[in-house]
């Protein structure tokens, strides 16, 4: 159903999307593949739908759910227990799982301390495990821009992977682009994974068009009929992010037109953390967030008065665009032109919301 908001896992609930399905299948030939895109524009559906479609086994990580908000870290141990518990759920020969559970038992008695080298050569050797299996695994790490607070130095690993282990293909997927490129540090010499080839996909939201043809279809899949101006107003209203118009299409069939309205302030809601965590980190970030979102997009000048007014004082150039600079590798704006936008509608909103 095109309207169910969990991941779609097979093509046939697929809307659209059949370049990127196409160039997926290719990668998976390849040692590293980077599927980038906002959140929600549908990274996992793609990643999964693909993957299922073909019967390869993968670990799927979520890298974002082991980030510890007290350390403001990745804890070794906890990458180390997520890969284990996916293993688990794999369906995987005897031999393998004698190997896995010699592995576990290397690790010696619960309770004691493992220092980060052991629970690097443990996560190495469940790897090289996996590619003496001798066929394709996957090994997907979802907002991997994440890694780089990883107490163990995935990178090196990621690295091995790469060289050694060639029936692993890796798969990153990262809504903060430009941050999981200076993780992985592809053009950086002192990076471990420096000058690799990579496959990258990367999923923009849907066009006008897409977006009004992706809801008629959802309606039309329920038997319900929406008068095309309903259609239009959503889609000028919420954009071209799938996971938007999910919403929309399900809370339609309840509210009818406000749901327009309440997937504004839910989506607001819903990003607000983000958004708050980004404010904490610079005043600047805050005001040249709502420098945008409140003219809906803004050239350098409209932010340095912006800003100017806000703080009392002119900022530096390079105060200024070091920090535009940032919030485009966040992937919170984008530039187009002269005009900076901010991409996602309930970040605009939720932006808005904070500022008054
Ligand atoms: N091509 C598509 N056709 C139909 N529905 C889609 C498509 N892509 C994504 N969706 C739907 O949009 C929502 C978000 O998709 P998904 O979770 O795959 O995105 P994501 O980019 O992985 O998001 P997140 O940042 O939350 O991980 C889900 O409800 C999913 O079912
Ligand atoms: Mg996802």
């Amino acid at each position: 159903m095109l309207f169910s908001t969990e991941p779609k896992t097979s093509l046939s609930e697929l809307f659209d999307r059949e370049m990127e399905i196409e160039r997926f299948r290719m990668g998976i030939n390849e040692r590293l593949v980077l599927v980038l895109g906002l959140r929600r524009v549908g990274k996992s559906s793609l990643i999964l739908s693909v993957l299922n479609s073909m019967g390869i086994d993968y670990v799927f990580i979520d890298v974002r759910k082991l980030f510890d908000e007290v350390s403001k870290k990745i804890p070794g141990e906890r990458l180390y227990e997520e890969l284990r518990i996916a293993l688990s759920r794999m369906s995987l020969s005897e031999r393998v799982r004698g190997v896995l559970s010699s592995i576990n038992l290397s690790l010696g008695t619960v309770g004691v301390r493992l220092s980060m080298a052991e629970i690097r050569g443990t996560i190495t050797s469940i790897l090289e495990a996996l590619n003496s299996l001798g066929r394709r695994i996957v090994l997907v790490f979802d907002e991997a821009q994440y890694l780089r607070y990883s107490t163990i130095g995935l990178r090196s690993i990621l690295a091995y992977t790469y060289d050694h282990l060639s029936n692993i293909t890796l798969v990153l997927t990262g809504s903060e682009v430009g941050l999981l490129h200076d993780f992985l540090g592809m053009d950086d010499p002192s990076s471990e994974l420096y000058g690799r080839y990579y496959l990258s996909i990367e999923l923009k939201p849907f066009t006008r068009d897409q977006s009004i043809e992706f809801l008629k279809r959802g309606f039309k899949e329920l038997n319900v009929s929406v008068d095309d101006s309903i259609i239009v107003k959503a889609v000028d209203e919420l954009d071209g992010i799938v996971g938007w118009l999910v919403y929309f299409g399900k809370l339609y069939l309840d509210r009818g037109v406000d749901a327009i309205y309440e997937v504004k302030e839910m989506g607001a809601k819903m990003v607000m953390r983000e958004v708050e965590e980004l404010f904490n980190r610079s005043q600047y970030y805050k005001y040249i967030m709502e420098a945008i979102a409140t003219l809906g997009r803004a050239r350098w000048v409209d932010v340095n008065r912006y800003v100017t007014a806000k703080v009392g004082r002119r900022p530096t150039n390079a105060t200024l665009s070091r920090n535009l600079n940032n919030l485009i590798k966040m992937g919170f704006v984008i530039k187009n032109g002269d005009y900076y936008m901010i991409q996602d509608p309930m970040i605009r909103y939720a932006v808005i919301k904070v500022a008054t």
